[in-house]
């Protein structure tokens, strides 16, 4: 974690000190590093050397609109799967021309709005998703511009939950019937205009093979595409690229760059690609206090007061984050279970860490700046944490915690 390092012993977020933050500003919060953001987009954006690319990050890894605003001004394109997430793109200064919009089930709404904004492609993932978008395009007098993603039936080796390109999977369309939709979509359809093609395999991966597997069928039906005179202007690679929790050892961002373009090879396409987490994991943590030491028979435990509603990836998909003293403290470590104050056995954030903790201590929950805030909830009518971006020695609030008002506000009791 580059950004987040040790000066005698107290953890710091660049030049900013995470003890400041918690009194400032309270705990749990979630603590990003600009400088670690904007390197992981540079290190893409560098990989590419010179060919046309497009980087277009996942919004849903974090959607804060800090986020997509440094992004935005770096030149950042977005790969959008929401309305919701349409409109954040917008409002936080992001160029319309290099939205791609994925997902199986973008509502009529939806469509439309992206549609008005102008974006640059729609993944579309079913022939009835096709259907559908050419005919609205049609009522709103427009043509919409569209890449099919197709599903290469590839094992990306990761956690079935996050797994996409498998044909079992609910995602893309079957690579045995790409080329009929798409000439479909060439031949029969007044108001689409096919510009890509798509895939995503999944995410968290921590090899090259499964990348280059997936490229390799999708370059063989580009060459079948181009070959029936069917013109494909980018070819988007999705995203997946994983990141180091604990012990993973993905390859880094430029070897994988690179490996993708040397598969495209000569090849004119313009190379888009959607990572998510490899763009911002590393560049958050999640700051706790200890409110409690319990010890129970045969276990310790520490109750912080993050939860599961703060962090969702340790009890939906037994993640494994890194937990770090925010004071290095020498003498006294336990094994302990770090767990939050919310009422399920599924509320931990890490078992069996050493420790050496008493109370009011500070804990970073480490790599949780992708899929921290963005899957957060209000279980258990909790506000969900602040959300502050360290800039050198600048701290800056990005979100101010909810409060328990705004929670309930929306509610109605009946007369
Ligand atoms: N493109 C598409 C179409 C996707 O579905 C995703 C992620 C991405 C790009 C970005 O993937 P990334 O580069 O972040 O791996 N909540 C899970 C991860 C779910 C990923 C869903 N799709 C987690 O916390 O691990």
């Amino acid at each position: 974690f580059t950004s987040f390092t040790y000066q005698h012993d107290q953890l710091f977020a660049e030049s900013a000190s995470l003890i400041e933050i918690a009194k400032e500003f309270g705990t749990p919060c979630y603590v990003y590093s600009r400088a670690a953001l904007m390197a992981a987009y540079q290190e893409f954006h560098r990989a590419f050397a010179g060919r046309d690319h497009l980087i277009c990050y996942a919004v849903k890894a974090n959607s804060n609109l800090a986020i997509l605003n440094i992004l935005a001004r770096l030149g950042s394109g977005f790969d959008i799967v929401s309305g919701g997430e349409l409109q954040r793109v917008l409002k936080a200064g992001g160029d319309p021309q290099k939205i791609v919009f994925s997902g199986v089930g973008k509502n009529q709404d939806e469509m439309r709005a992206a549609l008005t904004a102008g974006i640059l492609c729609f993944n579309v993932e079913s022939e009835m998703e096709l259907l559908n978008l050419n005919q609205l395009a049609k009522e709103m007098n427009t043509i919409a511009p569209v890449s099919l993603r197709v599903n290469p039936d590839v094992d990306a080796k990761t956690h079935p939950y996050i797994s996409t390109g498998l044909k079992e999977n609910k995602f893309g369309i079957p690579m045995a019937e790409a080329e009929r939709i798409y000439h479909t979509a060439a031949h029969e359809l007044t108001h689409v205009r096919i510009t890509g093609l798509d895939c995503h395999i999944g995410s968290q991966l921590t090899e090259i093979d499964p990348f280059i597997e997936a490229s390799s069928k999708m370059l063989a039906l580009l060459d079948r595409l181009e070959n029936q005179g069917i013109h494909i202007e980018h070819l988007d690679l999705g995203g997946g690229l994983g990141i180091r929790y604990h012990q993973e050892s993905p390859p880094p961002i430029e070897d994988y760059v690179t490996a993708l373009c040397s598969r495209v090879g000569q090849r004119k396409q313009r190379i888009l690609i959607e990572p998510g987490r490899s763009l911002v994991g590393n560049t958050g943590l999640l700051l706790t206090r200890v409110e409690y030491l319990k010890h129970a028979p045969h276990r310790n435990f520490a109750i912080v007061d993050a939860a599961m509603n703060d962090l969702m990836r340790p009890a939906l998909y037994d993640a494994y984050h890194e937990i770090l003293p925010v004071v290095k403290k020498s003498g006294g470590v336990n094994t302990y279970q770090v767990v939050g104050p919310v009422c399920e056995t599924g509320d931990f954030l890490g078992h069996d860490r050493q420790l050496s903790l008493t109370q009011d201590d500070l804990l970073a929950v480490m790599s949780t700046g992708a899929y921290g805030m963005s899957m957060s909830s209000n279980y258990n009518t909790r506000p969900r944490a602040a959300e502050i971006m360290v800039d050198g020695h600048a701290i800056h609030l990005i979100r101010a915690r909810e409060t328990i008002e705004q929670l309930i506000a929306p509610e109605k009791i009946l007369d």
